[in-house]
């Protein structure tokens, strides 16, 4: 017995040595099939993650969260901000979503973010005037709490709150954005008050995203032919030169030296021409190298700590940015790996372990009739298909985008079908459609079967969705 456990402690410390100091992942839940937050923890648990990013505070997610030792950032989201203007609010805030887990076996909380990139162009100052008074009042009451050395509030922004002029594009020259300079400039005031981080998402993705005159090898990690050069530093990457960015910006207001996390950084694998596993392994090999060195960036030297984005796809993400947007999981939405990586940082890539025990729904898919005489419906079908069901798969350089505009239905009508829980009547579609047992996936394209419901999930409740299919199928006829 005793014997045993001094293996179980020794094994421990040798398993914690072997991961990329201080790797979190972030753990969005929008999906409309979620696993189990015990399944997903114990996935966490199984890659040796120990820090993990949510985007609220969930009951379900903490409960499961509880024991596991596991450091987590909760997350007050952006429709939040405003009621947490009112101290009131935010005392009740951390009681019920901090305080409460503050016991043995509870949760290792040791962030709240406020809001999630609010200062973002496209929410046109929504959240310009509450963000910095939401998170002074919940870090006060957290300090109020007595829990301020342990449990740190900060915002989790967008690369875009700070920039280079046009003419000096070099990360020496970063500043934050005009607009919000002495927004910005309080708030890293007030941060560094309480010795908490700058919270960043730094995307090499969306720099190569719709911009062909970017070059290519500069959103990786192993070398260009013409690094950038500023005042003698080499620039071979956008994710140093960004994080540079921001380093210079936070000098320019006096505070050099704050802590900077890195809230959000990865690499999608569907929706786009650059996004594929190909491209997504490159990535992660360039970045997960680095960490375990703890190079850090040319003017911030060392440990970053830094949180992956994301753990699972989300099928349910608005793809207002781009398809790319439900395609960040390191696992698919079944929580099965979808390429080999190796988060020690080694260069030993080996697929992830992946979620285990699923249940999946019953091996029956959804596909147009091929007896179906009048198609002249097909496309009506298929666009009230991909408005329910996730059709991003199907787009420009993604992996079914080769179907045939038969096969594109079959994917959409399947797509929807899934999403409805292989109900019946999600399989009609005007009469073009039939169910089959046969699995249609081609070698390039999987027509996937959706995971069983689970207690805690459920996006859109059935009774809307389906009135909202009788509806619909009334317009059409
Ligand atoms: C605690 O967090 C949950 C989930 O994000 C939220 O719905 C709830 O309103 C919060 N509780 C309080 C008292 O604000
Ligand atoms: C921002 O403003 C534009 C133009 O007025 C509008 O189309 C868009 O819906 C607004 N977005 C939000 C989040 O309010
Ligand atoms: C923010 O506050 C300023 C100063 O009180 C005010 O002029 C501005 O209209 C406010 N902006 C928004 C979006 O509410
Ligand atoms: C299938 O759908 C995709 C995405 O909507 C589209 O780009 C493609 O042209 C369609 N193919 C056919 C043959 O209709
Ligand atoms: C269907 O076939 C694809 C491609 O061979 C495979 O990856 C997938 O696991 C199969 N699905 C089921 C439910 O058997
Ligand atoms: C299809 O799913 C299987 C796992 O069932 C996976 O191995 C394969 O890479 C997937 N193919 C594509 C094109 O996503």
């Amino acid at each position: 017995m005793e014997k045993n456990w001094i293996l179980r402690v020794v094994l421990m410390v040798g398993l914690m040595g072997l991961y990329v100091e201080g790797l979190g992942v972030n753990w969005g839940t929008q999906a409309t099939h979620q696993l189990p937050p015990e399944t997903v923890v114990q996935m966490l648990k199984d890659n040796g993650i120990q820090k993990v990013k949510l985007f609220d505070a969930d009951d379900n997610t903490m409960s499961a969260l509880a024991g596991s030792g596991i450091e987590v950032m909760v997350a007050i989201p952006n429709n939040q901000l405003a009621v947490m203007n009112d101290y009131k609010r935010a005392q009740q805030w951390v009681k019920k979503n901090v305080t409460r887990y503050n016991f043995h076996g509870g949760v290792n909380i040791k962030y709240v973010a406020v809001g999630n990139e609010p200062f973002l162009k496209s929410y046109n100052n929504s959240f310009l005037n509450i963000t910095l008074p939401a998170l002074q009042n919940i870090q006060n009451a957290i300090n109020e709490a007595g829990l301020g050395d342990t449990v740190k509030a900060t915002v989790p922004l967008n690369a875009d709150v700070y920039q280079s002029p046009e003419d000096n594009p070099l990360p020496s020259a970063g500043t934050f954005r005009p607009d919000i300079s002495g927004l910005m400039t309080e708030m890293v005031q007030f941060l560094n008050k309480n010795s908490a981080p700058f919270t960043v998402n730094i995307y090499p993705f969306l720099s190569l995203y719709g911009n062909d005159d970017f070059p290519f090898n500069y959103a990786f990690f192993d070398g260009v032919d013409a690094p950038i050069m500023d005042n003698g530093i080499q620039y071979t990457n956008v994710f140093d030169a960004n994080f540079d960015t921001l380093v210079s910006a936070l000098k320019s207001v006096g505070f050099g030296d704050t802590p900077i996390l890195v809230g959000e950084v990865g690499w999608p694998t569907e929706g786009d021409k650059n996004a594929n596993a190909g491209n997504a392994l490159r990535f992660y090999n360039g970045l997960l190298s680095r960490l375990a060195a703890n190079k850090g960036t040319p003017r911030r030297p060392g440990f970053i700590e830094v949180y992956l984005f994301g753990l699972i796809d989300e099928d349910a993400k608005s793809i207002a940015p781009g398809n790319f947007e439900r395609h960040w999981g390191i696992f698919r939405y079944d929580g099965q790996p979808k390429f080999p990586m190796d988060l020690t940082g080694q260069g030993q890539n080996k697929f992830l372990i992946g979620a285990q025990n699923v249940k999946y729904l019953s091996p029956t898919w959804c596909m147009v009739n091929p007896d179906a005489k009048d198609l002249s419906k097909l496309a009506d079908n298929l666009n009230f298909a991909c408005a329910y069901g996730d059709c991003t798969a199907l787009g420009y350089g993604s992996s079914c985008n080769n179907l045939d505009a038969i096969g594109n239905a079959s994917y959409a009508f399947n797509m929807y079908y899934q999403v409805q829980n292989q109900n019946r009547q999600a399989c009609n579609f005007q009469g073009l459609a039939k169910l089959t047992t046969d699995n249609i996936s081609t070698p390039t394209c999987n027509f996937t079967i959706q995971i069983a419901p689970s207690s805690a999930s459920s996006l859109m409740p059935s009774f809307a969705a389906l009135l909202f299919v009788a509806l619909f199928m009334i317009l059409l006829a």
